[in-house]
C-alpha cells in the first residue's frame, strides 16, 4: 500500500509531457503508471494540473544565524515552500559566517531543526580556511565553497591570492560572486560625492566582466568547476559563450535581473524605491536584460536561483550609501517564471531545466530534480493554467521582511499543493504542513534504488 498516489497529472520534465499516476511510499516515488499499481492511504486527483519537480534554489541567504529578526529557518523555508521551492541551498555570509566544521555544524543544526524544506549549506572561502574547506568538501557535508571576488553584504571577501590558492588545494563546486573588487574600490571613490547615485554605475557591468575574465582564465589554467552567480550582463554572456562546451564553467541568472532594470531604479518616484532593488550586483539596463532572457533561451544559463537576500525595510529607507544591497526572493522566482511561461518568454520545460533539472546536476543532487522512480518525492502541482494572474500584495509573502521588489506586478498564482518528501507543506500559497521537516541535501549522495512496491 502506498502513502499517496497522485493520479492522472499531467508530469513535466525538461523535455516532456506525460500523463500519468505517480506513488508515493517513504518519502520517494515508488512506482510511475497506471492505475492498476496499487491501493494508497491517499489519493489526490489531478487530472488537468500540471505536476513538476520541486524548485531547486541553489542561492539564498536566510539570516540564521546572526539577524534572524531578517529571515531564519522557519520563515525563509515558509517562503520557499509557498512558492514550489522544496531546496535551498544557503550562503555563507551569515553572523559568523560559515567558515568552520563548528560554522557548518551549528547553522545545519539550525536548519535540521527549523527548514519546512530539504537545505544544503555553502562554506565561505577566506584566506585562513582553506582546510576547513577541504574537510567540509571531502566529507560530502558541504554543497559548495562560495567566493566573493568583490565585497557585498557580510565580511566574506576574498583577495587574488587567495583565489588562486583556492583554485589549486581546494575541491568540489566554487559558486563565485564575481565583481572586480579593484574597479569596485576605485568607483567608489569617484561616486562618493553623489548622494543618490545610479548603483549600476557605482558596480558597472565590467566589473562583473573583469572578474568573470578572470575566472575563465584560473578555470583554464587549472581546470576546476566553478558555477557563476547571478549572470547578469550581455558583456559575461558574450565571455561565457566562447567557454561554452569547453570549459567547465555553469551559470546562474536570478529573478531580479530579469525582471527588473536600472531604469526602474532610475525613474522611479521616490529614493526609496530606488534602494529596495539595490543589489550586488546591480539590476541593469534594458539592453543587459534583454541579453539575458537571450541567454537564459540560448542555454548560456544553466540555473536560476533567487538569491534571496532579506534586508528590512527600515535598512532600505535609508539614504543611497547606507542602504543595504539585496531583496527577498525565494517565494516569488516560480511565479515570475510561470508569468513569463505565460507572455511566452520561455517554455514550461525550460523552467523545469533551470529550476529543477540543471541544479540537481550542477549541485550533484542525485535524488532531486527530476520525476523518476526513486526520486525524493519533492514535487509540485500547479494551478489551473488558466487561473487569472494576481497582483503581489506586501501581505502574500512570508518571508519575515515582509515586503517584495515585485509588489504590484501581476503573476501566476502559486502552486496548488508542494510536497517534501512525500508530504504536502504548502497549498495555495498557505503553509498546511507546518510539522514537516526537509532534510540535509549532500553532493553525489547516491540515487537510491526503488523502494520494492
Ligand atoms: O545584494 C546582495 N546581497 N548581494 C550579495 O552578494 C549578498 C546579498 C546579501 O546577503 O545581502
Ligand atoms: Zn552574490
Ligand atoms: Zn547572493
Amino acid at each position: 500500500m502506498y502513502d499517496l498516489i497522485v493520479e492522472d497529472a499531467t508530469i513535466v520534465s525538461g523535455h516532456a509531457r506525460y500523463v500519468a499516476d505517480v506513488c508515493i511510499e517513504d518519502g520517494r516515488i515508488a512506482h510511475i503508471g497506471s492505475r492498476a499499481a496499487g491501493r494508497a492511504r491517499e489519493h489526490v486527483h489531478a487530472a488537468g494540473h500540471l505536476l513538476m519537480p520541486g524548485v531547486i534554489d541553489g542561492h539564498v541567504h536566510f539570516r540564521s544565524p546572526g539577524h534572524p529578526h531578517k529571515e531564519d529557518w522557519e520563515s525563509g523555508s515558509r517562503a520557499a515552500a509557498s512558492g514550489g521551492v522544496t531546496t535551498v541551498l544557503d550562503m555563507p555570509n551569515t553572523s559568523p559566517p560559515t567558515l568552520t566544521r563548528a560554522n557548518w555544524d551549528h547553522k545545519r543544526g539550525l536548519a535540521a531543526e527549523n527548514s519546512r524544506v530539504n537545505f544544503g549549506i555553502w562554506v565561505g572561502a577566506s584566506a585562513g580556511n582553506l582546510d576547513a574547506i577541504n574537510e567540509l568538501m571531502d566529507s560530502g557535508d558541504a554543497c559548495g565553497i562560495k567566493v566573493f571576488m568583490g565585497a557585498s553584504t557580510g565580511p566574506l571577501l576574498v583577495d587574488d591570492r587567495t583565489l588562486v590558492a583556492l583554485f589549486e588545494t581546494t575541491r568540489g563546486l566554487l559558486g563565485v560572486h564575481a565583481e572586480d573588487e579593484a574597479l569596485l574600490v576605485a568607483l567608489r571613490g569617484q561616486f562618493e560625492g553623489d548622494p543618490s547615485p545610479d548603483h549600476n554605475a557605482v558596480r558597472p557591468p565590467a566589473a562583473a566582466a573583469a572578474a568573470v575574465k578572470r575566472l575563465i582564465d584560473l578555470v583554464e589554467a587549472h581546470h576546476r568547476a566553478v558555477h557563476i552567480c547571478h549572470v547578469s550582463t550581455a558583456v559575461e554572456l558574450e565571455l561565457l559563450t566562447r567557454t561554452r562546451g569547453v570549459l567547465p564553467i555553469s551559470t546562474e541568472a536570478c529573478p531580479h535581473h530579469l525582471v527588473l532594470s536600472a531604469d526602474m531604479a532610475r525613474n522611479a518616484d521616490t529614493a526609496t524605491f530606488g534602494n529596495r532593488i539595490k543589489v550586488n550586483p546591480p539590476v541593469r539596463s534594458e539592453d543587459d536584460r534583454r541579453a539575458l532572457w537571450a541567454g537564459v533561451n540560448q542555454d548560456l544559463i544553466d540555473t536560476i536561483g533567487s538569491d534571496h537576500a532579506p534586508h528590512l525595510l527600515s535598512e532600505k529607507s535609508q539614504p543611497y550609501w547606507s542602504a543595504p544591497s539585496g531583496m527577498p526572493g525565494v517565494e516569488t522566482t516560480l511565479p515570475l517564471l510561470l508569468t513569463a511561461v505565460r507572455n511566452r518568454q520561455l517554455s514550461l520545460e525550460r523552467v523545469v531545466q533551470l529550476c529543477c533539472e540543471e541544479p540537481a546536476r550542477v549541485f550533484g543532487l542525485k535524488r532531486k530534480g527530476t520525476i523518476a522512480v526513486g526520486q525524493d518525492a519533492d514535487f509540485l502541482l500547479l494551478a489551473d493554467e488558466n487561473a487569472p494572474l494576481q497582483a503581489l500584495r506586501a501581505s502574500d509573502m512570508h518571508t519575515r521582511v515582509g515586503w517584495s521588489p515585485f509588489e504590484g506586478i501581476a503573476m501566476v498564482p502559486r502552486p496548488q499543493r508542494v510536497y517534501v518528501g512525500g508530504r504536502l507543506v504548502a497549498a495555495n500559497g498557505a503553509i498546511v504542513g507546518d510539522d514537516v521537516r526537509g532534510a540535509l541535501v549532500r553532493p553525489g549522495d547516491a540515487a537510491a534504488s526503488a523502494p520494492a512496491s
